[in-house]
C-alpha cells in the first residue's frame, strides 16, 4: 500500500528564528547553511506566541512572512507550529485560569511550557484565536506544508474547572448512575461509598490514590481532555486550510496520552524519537526504538510517520550528556526510515544563545559555521535521504503483531499485588518483539481492539486487562486459524479494573487456551524458578502462574518450589488456530527460543533473503532493504545475490563489510 504526503523525505527540524531577530545576518546564513545540509523542511511557530502576538489582541506577522516567502524562495517548506504550548505573560497575567493546578490545588505561576489547563474555556479560546490568526494569514503560503499543532501534549491539570469537567465525563461513562460507579469502582470497601458526584476528586496522595477504578478513569480522562484540546485547536485549520494535514509530535511510548486512541484524530502520526544511547551505544535500545517506531507507524494501520524530532548531536536532559560517536544518529535516522518514516527531523536547527537548551545539540553551533562533525554528518545523511525518495509512502506489511494497549498499561501500573517492583509491562512487550526484529522480520505493534485477522500470529504479553469484548475477539481470532500467545496474569480484570470472577483467564479464555490459571507466585529478585522447555532449562523470574492443563498439551513445566513440576508451557488447538500459554516470565533467551519455533511452526518466511550477524538489523520498506550495524565492531557478510545500493547508485553483490554505525540500502 502506498500514500504521499511529500515527494521526498522530509529532512529539516525546529527552526526558531524570532530568537534571532535582532541579528539578520544570523538568519540569512540559515538559508545558506539549510541548503548546504539538503534540508528541506523547517518547523516554524513552536513557541512564537509572544513575538506573533506582543500584547492581546495585536498581531505580529511580518517577520514570519518574510521567513516563510524566503524559506519558500530557497525552495524550503514550512511546517508550521501552532503555540499552546507555551504562553505569553499578558496572558497568564490576564487570565490566571490559564495556569495549570498540580496535585497540591496551588495553582502554578507562569514560568516553563506546557503549564497550561486543559479545561479553561478562556485558554482554549485564545488557543482558537491565534491558530486562527494563523491559518487565516498563511492558508495561500505555498511553503506551508503541515500544521503541527502544539508541542508535546502532556501532563494533567487538577483545577477546579478540570475537577468539574472530570465529574461531567465521569456521568456520561456511568450513565449519570453513581450506582453503576459505586459498583464499578466496587466502593463499599474500605466506605467509599460515593453520595454525590461533588464527592469526587482527581486520585492524588493527599486524597485517594486506591481506588484503581476512579485511577483508570483519571487516566482516561487526562488523555481525552488532552484529545479534546487538540480538537479544539484544529477547528480554524480544518475550517481555513482542509487540505493542510495536521500532526503533533508524540512522545516515545509516553503513558500520559492514549496514542492508539489519539491517533486517528490525526492525518499523519509523528513522534520525537530520542534513544538512551547514553546508557551504552547497544543492540536493546535498537530494538527498543524499533519498537516504537512500529508502534507508531501501526497507529495508523501502517501508514508512514514523521520522526519530527531527534537531535542531531546530543541532548541537554540526560543525566550524563555524552557525545555520540561518528555516524550513530544518522544510523538511527535510517533505522527510523526503515521502521516507515519519511521524515528526519531535528531539535533543532540552530543552538539558543540562551536558556534552558543552550546546550541541547543543534545542526549549527554557537560557533556559526558549517565546519562542525555534527554538520558534515548531518549534510552527508541528508545527500543520503534524497537517494532514498522513493520509500516514502510505502507501508509494510507485517504477519505478525506484539499487542501494547496503553490502557492495559495505565491497569497495570497501579494495582497492588504480586510482584510490586517489578511490573515491566513496555520491556515485556520489548523482549516479544526483539526475536523478530533481530531476524529482520517486520513486526507491527497494535491495541487489543485492533483488528487480529490480518496477522498470522499475534502475542500480547501481560494482557492483565480485557476490555470489553477482548475475550470474544482473542477467541474468533484462534478459532478461525489464528495463532495467540498470551503470557502469565492474562485477563486479570476488566476494564474498570474489577476481577473476573469464574476462574482464569476470564470467561472462556480458559477453554480457548485449555488451561486454569489458579495463583500467581511472585519471586523477588534474586530468588528464580526454573522452567524445562524443548529439552533446556530457563530461569524463571518475577511473576509465574501455577496452571492446570485442562485441554491444553504441556510443552514445558516447573522445576522447583511446591508447583515443581505443574505445567509452565502449554499449547491448545482451538477451532482452526492454536493458544499458547506463557505462564512465566523470563530474560529474553526463552522467548528467543520459543519465537523460533513458532516461526517454523507457522512456517513464516523472513521478509528478504539478506541475512546478517548478530548486531546488524535488516528491514524491508516496499522494495528497498535497510542494513544496519548496531553492534561495536565492524561486521562482514555476504549478499544472496546482486543488488542495487541506493546511496551510492551502483550494483553491489558479494561481500559486505559494514563499519560500526555503518548502513546500506538495497534493492
Ligand atoms: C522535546 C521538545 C523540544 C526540545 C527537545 C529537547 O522533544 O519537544 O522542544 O525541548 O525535547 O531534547
Ligand atoms: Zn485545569
Amino acid at each position: 500500500m502506498e500514500k504521499k504526503l511529500f515527494d521526498g523525505i522530509i529532512h529539516g527540524g525546529d527552526y526558531n528564528p524570532e530568537q534571532w531577530l535582532g541579528t539578520p545576518e544570523v538568519l540569512d546564513e540559515d538559508i545558506r547553511l539549510m541548503k548546504a545540509a539538503h534540508v528541506n523542511c523547517a518547523t516554524l511557530g513552536v513557541f512564537s506566541w509572544a513575538v506573533l502576538e506582543p500584547e492581546e489582541g495585536v498581531y505580529n506577522f511580518g517577520w514570519l512572512d518574510e521567513i516563510m516567502n524566503r524559506l519558500h524562495a530557497n525552495g524550503i517548506d514550512v511546517v508550521l507550529a501552532t503555540p499552546s504550548a507555551a504562553r505569553p505573560h499578558w496572558l497568564a497575567e490576564k487570565y490566571p485560569e490559564v495556569l495549570r493546578t498540580p496535585e497540591s490545588g496551588i495553582r502554578n505561576e507562569f514560568g516553563v511550557r506546557r503549564n497550561h489547563c486543559l479545561t479553561s474555556p478562556v485558554y482554549r479560546e485564545k488557543v482558537r484565536e491565534i491558530n486562527r490568526r494563523l491559518a487565516e494569514r498563511y492558508k495561500n503560503h505555498p511553503a506551508l506544508k503541515m500544521w503541527h499543532v502544539s508541542n508535546e501534549y502532556r501532563g494533567e491539570c487538577h483545577c477546579e474547572l478540570c475537577q468539574q469537567a472530570f465529574r461531567e465525563w465521569l456521568k456520561e461513562y456511568y450513565h449519570d448512575s453513581l450506582d453503576e460507579l459505586n459498583f464499578k469502582w466496587w466502593n463499599d470497601f474500605w466506605s467509599h461509598r460515593v453520595t454525590d458526584w461533588s464527592q469526587i476528586n482527581s486520585p492524588k496522595s493527599r486524597g485517594e490514590y486506591h481506588t484503581h477504578g476512579l485511577q483508570l478513569c483519571w487516566n482516561r480522562f487526562v488523555s481525552d481532555s488532552h484529545i479534546s484540546f487538540f480538537e479544539n485547536e484544529i477547528i480554524p485549520l480544518r475550517e481555513i486550510t482542509p487540505d493542510i494535514p495536521v500532526t503533533t509530535n508524540l512522545m516515545n511510548m509516553h503513558p500520559c496520552i492514549d496514542y492508539q486512541k489519539f491517533a486517528k484524530h490525526l492525518d499523519l502520526v509523528s513522534w520525537d524519537s530520542y534513544p538512551h544511547w547514553d546508557k551504552g551505544f547497544n543492540e536493546s535500545e535498537a530494538a527498543k526504538t524499533a519498537f516504537a517506531h512500529d508502534a507508531f507507524r501501526s497507529m495508523k494501520d501502517g501508514q508512514p510517520f514523521f520522526m519530527m524530532e531527534c537531535t542531531p548531536s546530543l541532548v541537554n536532559w540526560h543525566g550524563v550528556n555524552k557525545l555520540p560517536r561518528s555516524g550513530r544518529n544518522a544510523l538511527a535516522a535510517i533505522q527510523a526510515v526503515a521502521h516507515g518514516a519519511d521524515s528526519v527531523q531535528y531539535f533543532q536547527w540552530r543552538k539558543s544563545r540562551g536558556g534552558y537548551e543552550k546546550f541541547q545539540g543543534a545542526v549549527v553551533d554557537h560557533c556559526g559555521h558549517e565546519n562542525t562533525r555534527v554538520f558534515r554528518e548531518v549534510s552527508q545523511l541528508g545527500k543520503h535521504l534524497e537517494n532514498l525518495s522513493e520509500v516514502t509512502g510505502k507501508y509494510c506489511d507485517a504477519r505478525i503483531a506484539v499487542v501494547y494497549d496503553w490502557e492495559n498499561n495505565w491497569a497495570v501500573k497501579d494495582f497492588a499485588g504480586y510482584n510490586n517492583e517489578n511490573r515491566n509491562y513496555l520491556d515485556e512487550c520489548v523482549k516479544w518483539y526483539t526475536p523478530f526484529f533481530e531476524k529482520g522480520i517486520s513486526v507491527d505493534v497494535i491495541s487489543m481492539d485492533s483488528d487480529f485477522s490480518k496477522y498470522d500470529l499475534v502475542i500480547a504479553p501481560f494482557l492483565y486487562m480485557l476490555k470489553d469484548g477482548t475475550d470474544e475477539r482473542i477467541e474468533e481470532y484462534v478459532k478461525n486459524r489464528g495463532n495467540f500467545v498470551a503470557t502469565y496474569l492474562t485477563g486479570v480484570v476488566d476494564k474498570d479494573d474489577l476481577c473476573f470472577l469464574g476462574g482464569l483467564p476470564a470467561n472462556n479464555l480458559k477453554n480457548v487456551f485449555g488451561i486454569w490459571a489458579e495463583e500467581t507466585d511472585s519471586l523477588p529478585e534474586g530468588i528464580t524458578n526454573s522452567a524445562a522447555c524443548f529439552g533446556k532449562e530457563y530461569e524463571v523470574s518475577h511473576v509465574c502462574d501455577i496452571i492446570h492443563a485442562r485441554d491444553a498439551e504441556i510443552l514445558g513445566e516447573y522445576k522447583k518450589d511446591f508447583y515443581a513440576d505443574t505445567p509452565a508451557l502449554t499449547k491448545n488447538r482451538f477451532g482452526k488456530g492454536t493458544a499458547y500459554y506463557v505462564a512465566f516470565r523470563n530474560d529474553k533467551d526463552f522467548a528467543r527460543d520459543f519465537c523460533e519455533r513458532l516461526i517454523e511452526e507457522i512456517k513464516l518466511k523472513p521478509d528478504c533473503g539478506v541475512s546478517t550477524p548478530d548486531g546488524v538489523y535488516v528491514r524491508k520498506r516496499g522494495e528497498c532493504i535497510f542494513i544496519t550495524n548496531f553492534a561495536d565492531e565492524e561486521k562482514a557478510f555476504t549478499l544472496d545475490r546482486e543488488y542495487f545500493d541506493l546511496i551510492n547508485g551502483e550494483p553491489v553483490s558479494g561481500k559486505i563489510t559494514l563499519p560500526v554505525c555503518g548502513y546500506r540500502v538495497i534493492k
